[in-house]
């Protein structure tokens, strides 16, 4: 689709420099708000600010709504917002948690010479399964990739946002549906997109130059974002960085799926006998809806609005977004999304988990050519770097059987389908393989999903690993960060030839080769590998993932990929990730433990990044 996203340039001038004791102001739309000066980090940072009305009372469930009231005093921006209302969680949860936050650098106070220009801007969409999550979160601490930004001389503007989940977000009702209100999680998300477009510039940051950068159902939630409305351009961003997610990972299911659910959920709260249910459900205590604990994950579904098909069907038709993408998976992505129930010793075990496995509904010829696809050879499946041979009876014979498939279904295929997709539609691609074991991670676990993140960030909360033996790592991470900026910054991660904009200047970062553009004749990826970074061949697995993503073949309906992709195993029962169990509980469909154990940003130790490992 041409698309022209023509946008009123406003020179945004930084109040001249002042004092470092006086807080910074920025005058939005609706006010003045007055942010936080971070020492030692020389960035401004204004926190919590709200970009629509409270979803509570008569609004909760429904679609985000902008806010139309104005204020004329000075209003506190410089603490976290609420966290939106989720489970087993350390944050401080309220219905009313519409907030985003804006990470700047200081940039009046420096010597910049271009201080009248306007930033490019980078937006966070956290993942967690659409069911938990918060951007005060310190694992997505954002002021680590801005210092990058800041050290080579590209500077950006990042913002995180926060956005309902679980049933106050995804509760899939047909009177939701009918009123219009289903999937208001990912409508949030857009309306957040909207308010930096109307705002960000009194911040000092571009709205034409926004690329928008999530993990797992953060990159998920992106991509709904690329099909959503047909495909059509809103000129919300101009690129995306996605990590681990896309199209598949979760499930979209049929209205029908959540009937029992629904009413479940229904008769636990008293409303089921309700002349109109949805106004008894509104009517509750936000104490009372809490206290339901409903055991359902809820996922998106085809609204005919927002969505107006699977994404096979919208890839298909080529309704969607095409934008410059970075997008990657991590090498054991399988040992995270294995096949672990019933314990998969023998190949009917995988073939009756499979039936069965996250609500995909394969069909059993579906599952025998993926057997066949993925035949048993435990030398060259996940964990990848355990490279002897050996079986593991204690997880079952053919769990690494089992973590091939899986790691593919849920995330590899997702991501090679997108490059070769936005490749196709002539889309600068950038594809990576991060390769890079966590600090403390078992070889079983090997390079797992989420294990990327705190890479992305900086190593703000320390997880990388004692110096000087990490220290690869480190310098992996800045690696890292370096390309995101310079990709929010360029359209691409490499360094500006010539050197302006530079390879890293001050900062010690791992040097990366060259990162070609993705290639349908010579398609390749990034490997990020702290121990020697190299570009290989995306070409690995190839027949098993050609075959998950072809849809329009003869002998197996190829719409049970993408067109169901499939309700999370939450995890319920993992055991803090030390036994790698991810999906070893997974149970199936339906009555998911929610978040079971996960602690997430809870002590920020090592243990904490290993249970936060979920879509
Ligand atoms: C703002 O919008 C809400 C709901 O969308 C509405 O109830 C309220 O009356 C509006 N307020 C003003 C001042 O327009
Ligand atoms: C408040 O800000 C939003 C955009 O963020 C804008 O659409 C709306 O018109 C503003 N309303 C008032 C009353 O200032
Ligand atoms: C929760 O709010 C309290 C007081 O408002 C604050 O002191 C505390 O730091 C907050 N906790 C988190 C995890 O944000
Ligand atoms: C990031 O963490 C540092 C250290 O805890 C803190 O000073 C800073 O305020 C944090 N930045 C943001 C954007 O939360
Ligand atoms: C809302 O709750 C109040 C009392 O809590 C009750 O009187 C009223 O009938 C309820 N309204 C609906 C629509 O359920
Ligand atoms: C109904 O919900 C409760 C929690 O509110 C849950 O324990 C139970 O398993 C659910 N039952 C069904 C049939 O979904
Ligand atoms: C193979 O490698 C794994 C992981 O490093 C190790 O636990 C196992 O003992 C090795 N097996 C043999 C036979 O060397
Ligand atoms: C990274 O590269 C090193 C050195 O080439 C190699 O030994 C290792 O297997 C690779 N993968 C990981 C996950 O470290
Ligand atoms: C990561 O950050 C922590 C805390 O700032 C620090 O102690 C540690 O040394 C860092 N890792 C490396 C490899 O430098
Ligand atoms: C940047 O690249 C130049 C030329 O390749 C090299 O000499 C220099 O060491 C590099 N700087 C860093 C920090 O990697
Ligand atoms: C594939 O499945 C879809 C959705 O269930 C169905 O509409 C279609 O008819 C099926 N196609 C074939 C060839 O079986």
């Amino acid at each position: 689709m041409l698309s022209l996203c023509v946008s009123i340039t406003t020179l945004f001038f930084f109040a001249s420099a002042s004092a470092q004791a006086s807080p910074p102001t920025a005058k939005t739309l609706n006010g003045t708000y007055q942010g936080r000066y971070l020492p030692g980090w020389d960035q401004e940072v204004f926190l919590g600010l709200p970009y629509a009305q409270p979803p509570i009372n008569q609004l909760r469930y429904r679609w985000p709504q902008s806010i139309n009231t104005s204020f004329s005093d000075v209003r506190d921006a410089s603490t976290y917002g609420y966290s939106c209302m989720q489970y087993h969680t350390k944050f401080n949860i309220s219905e009313d948690c519409l907030n985003l936050n804006v990470i700047r650098p200081s940039l009046a106070r420096d010597s910049t010479p271009e201080k009248d220009e306007l930033l490019p801007v980078l937006i966070w969409i956290f993942g967690g399964g659409l069911y938990t999550g918060s951007t005060a979160d310190p694992q997505y601490n954002l002021s680590g990739i801005v210092k990058v930004s800041q050290e080579i001389g590209q500077p950006i503007i990042a913002v995180s946002l926060n956005y309902r989940l679980g049933m106050w977000g995804f509760l899939q009702s047909p009177e939701l549906l009918e009123e219009g209100s289903s999937n208001a999680g990912l409508l949030d998300q857009r309306m957040a997109l909207r308010w930096v477009q109307d705002n960000i510039a009194s911040f000092g940051g571009d709205p034409k130059r926004v690329v928008i950068w999530g993990e797992s159902a953060g990159a998920q939630s992106i991509a709904y974002q690329l099909f959503s409305y047909d495909g059509r351009n809103d000129c919300l961003f101009r690129a995306a960085i996605m990590e681990s997610g896309g199209p598949t990972g979760t499930q979209i299911q049929d209205l029908s799926y959540y009937t029992s659910p629904v009413e479940n959920l229904t008769r636990t709260v008293g409303c089921w006998t309700a002349s109109n249910q949805l106004a008894c459900l509104r009517n509750l205590s936000s104490a009372a809806l809490f206290a339901a604990q409903p055991s359902q994950v809820w996922n998106p579904i085809i609204d005919g609005d927002f969505l107006t098909g699977y994404p096979s069907q919208l890839i298909r038709k080529r309704k969607f977004n095409a934008i410059p993408l970075l997008t990657g998976t991590n090498t054991d992505e399988g040992t995270s999304f294995s096949i672990s129930s019933p314990t998969p010793n023998t190949e009917p075990d995988l073939f009756n988990g499979l039936m069965f496995w996250r609500s995909y509904a394969l069909s059993p010829p579906t599952i025998r050519k993926l057997l066949e696809l993925y035949p048993n050879d435990p030398c060259h499946e996940p964990p990848y770097e355990i490279t002897n041979c050996s079986v593991f009876p204690s997880k079952g014979l053919q769990w690494r059987r089992g973590a091939a498939i899986g790691g593919d279904l849920v995330m590899v295929s997702g991501r090679r389908k997108m490059c070769e997709l936005y490749t196709q539609a002539k889309q600068p691609v950038f594809s990576y393989r991060f390769d890079t074991t966590l600090y403390g991670k078992t070889a079983l676990q090997g390079v797992e999903h989420f294990d990327n993140t705190a890479f992305s960030f900086q190593n703000i909360s320390g997880l990388l690993g004692p110096s000087p033996q990490y220290d690869a790592d480190l310098r992996l991470a800045r690696a890292i960060g370096e390309s995101y900026v310079r990709f929010v910054n360029n359209l691409d991660p490499n360094p500006a030839q010539g050197g302006v904009g530079g390879n890293g200047s001050s900062i010690d970062a791992l040097t990366l080769p060259y990162w070609p553009k993705y290639n349908i004749g010579n398609p390749v990826n990034m490997v990020l590998n702290a121990s020697g970074p190299y570009v290989e061949p995306d070409t690995f697995r190839k027949e098993g993932i050609e075959f998950l993503n072809t849809f329009d073949g003869s002998l197996y309906n190829k719409s049970d990929f993408l067109d169901s992709d499939s309700s999370v195993d939450i995890g319920g029962k993992s055991d803090n990730g030390r036994n790698n169990d991810i999906s070893g509980d997974s149970d199936i469909g339906g009555d998911t433990d929610i978040g079971g154990d996960t602690d997430i940003g809870g002590n920020n130790d090592n243990a904490d990044i290993r249970r936060l490992k979920w879509s």
